[in-house]
């Protein structure tokens, strides 16, 4: 079994900076199938549709997601009591794929960053670069600093951290590194893979609208660079969330 429909209990729901809500939610058989780059597609009462959430951090027997409120979905989500019961499927998705020896750079901005923690404790002594709006969305810093990482916080206007990019500090620690695994905006995966490009791998993980999160009904669908011969439609739900970046058409 790869993936599965399970109940799992809420045991904890925190709201971390404006708007930003902390989830942990346990199960006996899941979470420990989760690896990094992977996400849970939660079931929201009376919503037909599930919301495609990354999975921020995992072990044996809980997954923390952290998730923004944007719709209906996750305003719901981010008001259910501790103690309920949330059916979740997961995991799922194409993660981060890492090879042992390597430097990596990790790259999140905004709502991009949750699931580069669960990343960077599976890597060593990993390089973090979170890039945020402003000082009031800033999350999860204490958490890469626990996880062993060193970490560089940006804000695009400086009320935290250095002023200024993420793709700033990439430009400047490039030769330091091996590879970069990002999440966040297309305009910054775009600028981030202009980075690497000629120099080091790049992974990118996207973020497309879902329906069945399982490659069952094509509503993901984006058009991917082949390695030779014309391009095809790939299922992010089911081929991504993570691509290597020179497979993207990022101005399409
Ligand atoms: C692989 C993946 C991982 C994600 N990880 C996170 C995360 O860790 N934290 C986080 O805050 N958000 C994440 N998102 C975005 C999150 O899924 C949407 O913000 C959420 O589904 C919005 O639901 P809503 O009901 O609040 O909004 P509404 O706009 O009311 O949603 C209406 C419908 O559109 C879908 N939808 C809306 N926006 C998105 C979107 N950006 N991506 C996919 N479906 C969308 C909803 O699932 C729902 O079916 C992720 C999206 C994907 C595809
Ligand atoms: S969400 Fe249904 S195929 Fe990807």
């Amino acid at each position: 079994m790869k993936y599965d429909s399970r109940p799992f209990r809420l045991v904890r729901n925190e709201q971390l900076a404006d708007g930003i809500f902390d989830w942990t939610v346990e199960n006996d058989t899941i979470p420990a199938l989760a690896s990094c780059g992977q996400f849970a597609n939660v079931k929201v009462f009376g919503r037909t549709l599930r919301r495609p959430i990354s999975i921020c951090d995992a072990d044996e027997r809980s997954l923390r997601l952290v998730f923004q409120v944007k719709g209906e979905g996750t305003r719901l989500m981010s008001q259910m009591k501790v103690g309920e019961e949330v059916e979740i499927l997961a995991p799922l998705g194409h993660g981060f794929e890492l090879e042992k020896g390597k430097r990596y750079c990790l790259i999140g901005g905004g709502i991009g960053v949750p699931p580069m923690l669960f990343t960077a404790k599976q890597c060593e002594n990993p390089l973090v670069i979170t890039g945020f709006r402003d000082k009031s969305l800033v999350i999860l810093q204490d958490d890469f600093r626990n996880a062993g990482a060193e970490l560089v916080l940006t804000t695009d206007d400086g009320s935290a951290g250095r002023k200024g990019f993420v793709t700033d500090v990439l430009s400047e620690r490039i030769g330091e590194i091996d590879e970069v695994l990002a999440c966040g905006p297309i305009p910054m995966l775009k600028a981030i893979y202009s980075v690497c490009k000629g120099k080091v791998k790049c992974q990118v993980s996207l973020e497309e609208r879902m329906g069945c999160g399982i490659g069952a009904c094509l509503v993901c669908a984006c058009k991917q660079k082949p390695k030779d011969g014309e391009a095809f439609m790939s299922q992010v739900c089911r081929h991504g969330p993570v691509y290597n970046a020179e497979e993207v058409f990022f101005d399409e």
